[in-house]
């Protein structure tokens, strides 16, 4: 098996010859991504990253992995946007719906608490409440180094391990990751003598998760992160090698950009697994910032379906009429469960008994493709063999390279990020971060 893309449901929508002129402008975001030609072109890293990595460090993060797991009860991983939703995503993909680990014996890995991706003093609040007096690690994760909201909770949680482990033990128990050279993350971390990894130079954020950013606590929940770069080898190969009508990624952005054009400005990502919930958390952020400038581009949104039929599935069915959707259909559940015949039919569910919830589960979504593709919301799909290290990895490329293909297409840069600047910059003059002085009494005036 592997991660394939499926557009058939989309016949009567899109023609034919709508696909073929793609084709062209698909090809040639193609030619622009691999010779490094286009625009962002210094942050290509991630298109070799799962043949041509760091294999010392990697070998490192296996090591700090094991160690965090003989010492930790719990593991804090702080940090925001890029350097957080691929870690979570993946934990919560491969791991238990209720503990945080590969393991169905429950607990057998750390537990793994995200935190320093809000401002929330009641969030940090609570994690503290969480850890009590159990041993517990630190990954601070930044690229910069600088960015407030991580830099803020690290603060808090390394004073805590300090205080429980004193200064040296605590050194040891926090692993940095971050820029190789410059930020104050980096100075930090070279000053107290923590372990450290490197977030590369051309990988962007939302690119980053199969570096050090997201393998670090992966690893620590128990995933086999060769099986993970393996699978992202395995979808590059494809996307870098196949042609058009062999090409899922290229099939992926030319559909997108056909939907675009015909008025379909939003794209819903579906699940049907609570479990894939921060996969299309990190899917938004990828296509959303990388596509969402020069005032262009699709609106990534997402639903978990069926939970969210119950709620969104009215204005998906028959409001304006602006979108379409994307399925992640997971083909083979992890785990079973049969319905049982009952002798009093009471609640009137023997029709199903010997079925299993998935076969339910399964009806609800092809189902609703129709329902939804009848009501003029066009579908496409993904399938996905089952959730397992090596598809997580597939997946995850899938979506990259398809996301630069369609950025390339729909003319923008997609690995830069001006636009996140500009609520930082408020956000300075208004705490009078010295620099800053003059835009916050502009800015006061104006509350
Ligand atoms: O993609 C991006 O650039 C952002 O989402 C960043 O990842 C986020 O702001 C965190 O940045 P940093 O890793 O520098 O702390």
């Amino acid at each position: 098996g592997q991660v394939k893309f499926d557009y058939s449901k989309t016949a009567g929508y899109v023609h034919e010859h709508e696909v073929e002129s793609m084709k062209a402008l698909t090809e040639s975001a193609r030619k622009l991504l691999l010779s490094k030609s286009g625009a962002g072109n210094d942050y290509l890293g991630w298109i070799d990253l799962p043949v041509d990595y760091d294999k010392e460090e990697f070998a490192r993060i296996k090591k700090a992995a094991e160690k965090i797991k003989s010492d930790s009860d719990v593991l804090v991983v702080i940090g925001i946007g890029g350097s957080y939703l691929g870690a979570r995503a993946a934990i919560e993909f491969l791991g238990h719906n209720f503990f945080n680990s590969v393991s169905k014996d429950l607990r057998k890995a750390p537990e793994i608490y995200f935190v320093g991706n809000s401002i929330s003093s009641n969030y940090l609040a609570g994690l503290v409440d969480v850890i009590g007096d159990r041993d517990f690690s630190v990954n601070i994760i930044s690229k910069s180094g600088t960015t407030t909201e991580p830099a803020i909770a690290f603060r808090v949680f390394k004073k805590m391990l300090e205080e429980k482990y004193g200064k040296d033990g605590a050194a040891k128990r926090i692993y940095a990751t971050t820029d190789k050279a410059k930020g104050a993350l980096k100075k930090l971390a070279d000053a107290e003598g923590y372990e450290e990894f490197v977030v590369p130079d051309d990988v962007g954020g939302r690119f980053s998760v199969l570096t050090a950013v997201g393998l670090l606590s992966i690893a620590v929940s128990g995933v086999d992160i060769d099986e993970l770069m393996a699978g992202a080898a395995s979808a590059r190969k494809r996307c870098i090698e196949n042609d058009f009508d062999n090409n899922d990624a290229m099939q992926y952005a030319a559909l997108r950009n056909i939907m675009l054009r015909k008025g379909k400005s939003v794209e819903i990502l579906c699940d049907y697994e609570p479990s894939l919930h921060y996969t299309l958390e990190w899917w938004k952020q990828l296509m959303g910032e990388s596509e969402g400038k020069d005032n262009k581009g699709l609106f990534p949104a997402s639903v978990d379906l069926t939970t969210d039929l119950h709620s969104m599935g009215q204005f998906i069915q028959d409001g304006s009429r602006i979108m379409f959707e994307t399925v992640l259909n997971v083909e083979k559940t992890s785990r079973e469960i049969v319905i049982e015949k009952e002798d009093e039919d009471l609640d009137g569910l023997n029709y199903l008994a010997g079925k299993t919830m998935d076969f339910v589960n399964k009806c609800a979504m092809n189902g609703t493709i129709l329902a939804h593709t009848d009501g003029n919301t066009p579908n496409l799909r993904v399938d996905i063999p089952e959730q397992t290290p090596f598809y997580l990895g597939e997946l995850f490329y899938f979506f990259e390279f398809a996301c630069g293909l369609s950025g390339y297409m729909l003319g923008v840069n997609p690995f830069n990020q001006p636009g996140v600047e500009s609520y930082k910059k408020n956000m300075f003059a208004l705490l009078g971060k010295p620099g800053y002085e003059a835009e916050g009494e502009e800015l006061r005036k104006r509350i």
